[in-house]
């Protein structure tokens, strides 16, 4: 995936905002609680798959570099994280799950975004809500996979409380198939969310988008938001836009 995303931005460069420019007027894309849910499971998440790859291919890839004193401790502390940040990243999905998911229902105007190439293809920006059908994908990828992967995981956590040897072993199957397709997917969705999109990360970062960049990317989301009030509280104006 890495050697693809590589590939992909060497093709097709970062996704510009065209034609427009900064506008210098903000409007509040995510608000602190959804940003902390999300960087809460992100975090978990990250530890999760770097430990969890320890699990399987540490003995083989990284004890040949490091010894097997380091790599015991380091195996041991990575045994403690996954078992402990289990349940804070099973916490976000279901956090982040009961706030988005009213906004990544699919609908008409996700199949005209994937018909044209969601702006990835070309260079234009096909009409989006407050999520596109890219990012709907993300989001319905990590309620699935987040459950799938919390339901096998609590099996192994909980020996024998539902499942005997046989099902552990079924269950840790597809918790480590699943956990490297998810991996795979989240690589994909952080090069997108930095390297790939300018304007993208501050949506996470800050939680306040340019308004060109919201207009570009989210047409609908903002005439949505902009009939919500007249005067457009959602806009903070702590750059105000230069007179024409
Ligand atoms: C360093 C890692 C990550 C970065 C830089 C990152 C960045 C972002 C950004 C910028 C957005 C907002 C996009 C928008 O304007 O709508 C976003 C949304 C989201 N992120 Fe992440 N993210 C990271 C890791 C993760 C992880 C590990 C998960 C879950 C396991 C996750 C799940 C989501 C979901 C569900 C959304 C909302 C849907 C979407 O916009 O795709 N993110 N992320």
């Amino acid at each position: 995936m890495i050697a693809a995303l590589a590939g992909f931005f060497l093709w097709r460069g970062r996704i510009l905002t065209d034609d427009t420019q900064e506008s210098g007027k903000k409007i509040l894309r995510f608000n602190g609680f959804e940003r902390f849910a999300h960087w809460m499971t992100a975090t978990c998440f990250i530890i999760l798959s770097l430990s969890g790859l320890n699990y399987i291919f540490g003995k083989r890839l990284l004890m040949p570099l490091i010894g097997p004193e380091a790599f015991g401790a380091l195996a041991q502390w990575a045994k403690y994280s996954h078992v402990y940040l289990a349940w804070p990243f099973m916490l976000g999905v279901v956090i982040m799950v009961g706030l988005w998911l009213k906004d990544n229902i699919p609908n008409r105007i996700d199949w005209a975004w994937i018909k044209a190439g969601g702006g990835f293809i070309g260079h234009g920006h096909p009409h989006a809500e407050r999520f596109n059908a890219g990012q709907k994908g993300v989001f319905w990828m990590v309620a699935g996979f987040g459950a799938a992967m919390g339901v096998t995981g609590l099996m192994m956590l909980f020996p024998f409380a539902l499942l005997d040897i046989n099902g552990m072993q079924v269950m840790q199957v597809i918790h480590s198939l699943i956990g490297v397709v998810f991996i795979v997917g989240i690589l994909a969705h952080i090069y997108i969310g930095t390297l790939g999109m300018k304007g993208a990360y501050d949506a996470m970062g800050s939680g306040e988008v340019d308004l060109a960049w919201a207009r570009a990317h989210h047409d609908l989301w903002v005439e949505e938001q902009q009939a919500k009030t007249a005067s457009g509280p959602q806009f903070t104006g702590r750059h105000p836009a230069p007179a024409e």
